[in-house]
């Protein structure tokens, strides 16, 4: 599945992007999404410009969370109507843009966000779209740093703040209510979270009916997970099980545009992180593979202890042996993985970490002056 011919004369570390996997990817989602259904690819998972403009000509929207990834999506072909901007800390140049260009909705995170929002959209003669973030307080599955939806996360407004937000809204000359907004967290494998989160928002539309307040948009987010332990047998991830979740738990009402967020589960899997080997050290306990990616490329191990699934690219036929796989970088946690059984390496081999698509090379750094990997991929 890897054209290494092709990657001979390219200087490593570099990602791959398998753009086939991709275009299947999005096929399984455009399948699965029903009528009022709208997808907005969470661009913060990669902004790699081919992948951006396969997704875009698939037809999804995206969602935001800077001006920079709003200008990234209207070069790569978005259309501003489709684009969502969340984020709780959004600079005056960056609401001026989304206003410009005349995005979708604004996911507002606070008050003074809507003060600001509604000051500068009077500036500009224009009516900003907005929805509310809500923090709905269900925990979900997954490592802490990636969960958003418990009360003691900075993300969102309060749930009993809600109508009185809505009503301060309300009031106000320059924008128009139009949604709420929510997300609990990332890498979810448990349908379950997805289900807990639409009994949450049923409760909370009850409550809305009975204040007499319309919710033409529910967004709840993004989140799926896919399979990092085997990105061969499960290259695309379980959307049919996804959707179904909030077909049959999520009280709809009639005309309601029900929005999703996906990242992880739209790129993921198409992404690897190709590196080679420079040396293999062999200590008094240990046996390394020092490759020529580190933890300024792809930081999710080091950050979250993710575990990518590391490929022999060049001798899999090779008898097994064991390694802790690690990068140049000055710092005891650039390792990707400890203990690792794989087919035996040796300096020049090429190997690929898996399911890196997502949060890998936008994610990447510069420390020790390190230059950034490239992206690869076939239109
Ligand atoms: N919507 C909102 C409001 C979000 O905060 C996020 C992700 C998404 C959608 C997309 O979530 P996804 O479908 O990709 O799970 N860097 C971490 C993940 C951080 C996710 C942040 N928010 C990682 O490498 O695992």
């Amino acid at each position: 599945m890897f054209p290494i011919e092709k990657f001979k004369g390219i200087r490593t570390p570099f990602y791959y992007y398998d753009t086939e996997l991709l275009d299947q990817t999005l096929d399984a989602i455009k399948k699965e999404l029903r009528p009022g259904y709208n997808m907005h690819y969470a661009v913060k998972a990669c902004t790699n410009p081919i992948v951006l403009k396969h997704i875009a000509q698939a037809g999804l929207g995206c969602d935001c969370v800077s001006g920079g990834e709003i200008q990234a999506c209207l070069d790569a072909g978005f259309k501003a109507e489709d684009i969502v901007f969340a984020g709780v800390g959004k600079s005056d140049w960056e609401i001026e843009l989304g206003l410009k260009a005349g995005i979708g909705f604004f996911n507002v995170e606070s008050i003074p966000e809507l003060e600001v929002i509604n000051e500068l959209a009077g500036e500009m003669q224009k009516t900003a779209r907005v929805c509310f973030r809500i923090n709905p307080n269900v925990g979900a599955h997954t490592h802490a740093n990636i969960t958003t939806g418990l009360a003691e996360n900075k993300f969102g407004i309060a749930m009993e703040d809600m109508v009185k937000v809505i009503r301060i809204a309300q009031e106000m000359k320059n924008v128009e209510f139009v949604g709420l907004h929510f997300h609990i967290g990332s890498q979810l494998l448990v349908m379950d979270d997805f289900a807990a989160l639409c009994d949450r928002i049923n409760e909370l539309q009850a409550q809305l009916d009975a204040e007499g307040i319309s919710v033409p948009n529910i967004n709840v987010g993004g989140g799926l997970g896919i399979d990092y332990q085997n990105p061969d047998a499960n290259p695309i991830p379980n959307f049919k099980a996804y959707f179904e979740t909030y077909a049959t738990r999520l009280n709809l009402r009639e005309g309601q545009q029900l929005h999703f967020e996906l990242g992880r589960a739209v790129v993921g899997q198409c992404g690897s992180l190709i590196s080679k080997v420079l040396y293999i050290k062999k200590g008094s306990v240990k046996q390394f593979a020092i490759v020529d990616a580190g933890m300024t490329d792809l930081i999710r191990p080091a950050l979250y202890d993710a575990y990518h699934c590391i490929q022999n690219l060049t001798s899999p036929e090779q008898p097994v042996e064991k390694y802790d796989v690690v990068g140049p970088i000055c710092e005891s946690s650039d390792v990707f993985v400890k203990d690792y059984d794989m087919p035996g390496l040796k300096r020049g081999d090429l190997v690929a970490m898996r399911s890196a698509g997502a949060y890998g090379e936008i994610m990447a750094s510069q420390y020790n002056c390190r230059q950034l990997p490239k992206g690869y991929a076939e239109l």
